[in-house]
């Protein structure tokens, strides 16, 4: 790059981030650049029922949310429901009920997330899971010359993965391209089963 290129590209850059840092972690190149793989033979069935988050990056759409928990259930259609609940820093819950499914049949691991009046459908990918305790999930938008990421690392029990799993996790982070840094630890000591009510003792600062 020669000088003015790199200036313009800087002047760019710091106007992305200023749209979209807030949004969401924006990186450049397209998600395809990055090569993440999602799980081969993944089945929904034994992925259905609750999930906790643990870690995150940081999204607006979740920002300063925690006991955080996501619920799949079977869809009529054939897909899945979504119900994502959270605890706000008022100690509001709240919740978001949406449909996913895979429009690929041959990559079910591939999931389509449509949330009522909140735009298009994102995509949901399962990296890896082993059903019963833990859970890599990942999302990437192209908006060229950058991309839009997210990812989440859920657990079958509220307190958090056991140890063996998290050395899975870590590999499979590793080995799938998807960046550790920005993950972002979710509180989930003090919330109750199921109904989120009770306030949670610590708050998350939200990531600049
Ligand atoms: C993705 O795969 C291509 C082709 O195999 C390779 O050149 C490139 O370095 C890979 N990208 C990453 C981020 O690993
Ligand atoms: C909370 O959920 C966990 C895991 O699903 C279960 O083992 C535990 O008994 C539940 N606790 C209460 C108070 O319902
Ligand atoms: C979503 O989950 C929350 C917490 O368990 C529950 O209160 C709410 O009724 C659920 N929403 C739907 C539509 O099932």
């Amino acid at each position: 790059m020669n000088a003015s290129t790199s200036f313009i590209f800087a002047v760019a850059s710091l106007l992305l981030q200023g749209l979209f840092a807030e949004a969401q972690i924006i990186r450049w190149g397209s998600c395809e650049s990055q090569n993440v793989t999602v799980m081969q033979n993944f089945n929904t069935d034994p992925y259905l029922g609750r999930w906790y988050e643990q870690e995150r990056y940081y999204a607006a759409a979740e920002a300063g949310l925690t006991c955080v928990t996501a619920e799949y259930s079977p869809h009529h259609d054939g897909g899945i429901n979504v119900n994502n609940t959270g605890v706000d820093s008022n100690g509001k819950a709240s919740s978001v009920v949406g449909t996913g499914y895979a429009p690929d049949p041959s990559q079910p691991a591939k999931l389509m997330v449509k949330f009522p009046g909140a735009g298009p459908a994102g995509s949901l990918w399962i990296i890896d899971t082993d059903y019963t305790s833990y859970s890599v999930a990942y999302s990437c938008s192209n908006m060229a010359p950058f991309r839009l990421v997210n990812a989440w690392l859920l657990s079958r029990a509220r307190d958090g993965f056991p140890h063996d799993a998290i050395e899975k996790v870590e590999k499979v982070l590793r080995e799938r391209n998807i960046e550790k840094d920005p993950f972002e630890h979710v509180n989930q000591d003090g919330c109750t089963n199921g109904s989120n009510q009770q306030r949670p003792k610590i708050f998350l600062a939200s990531a600049a």
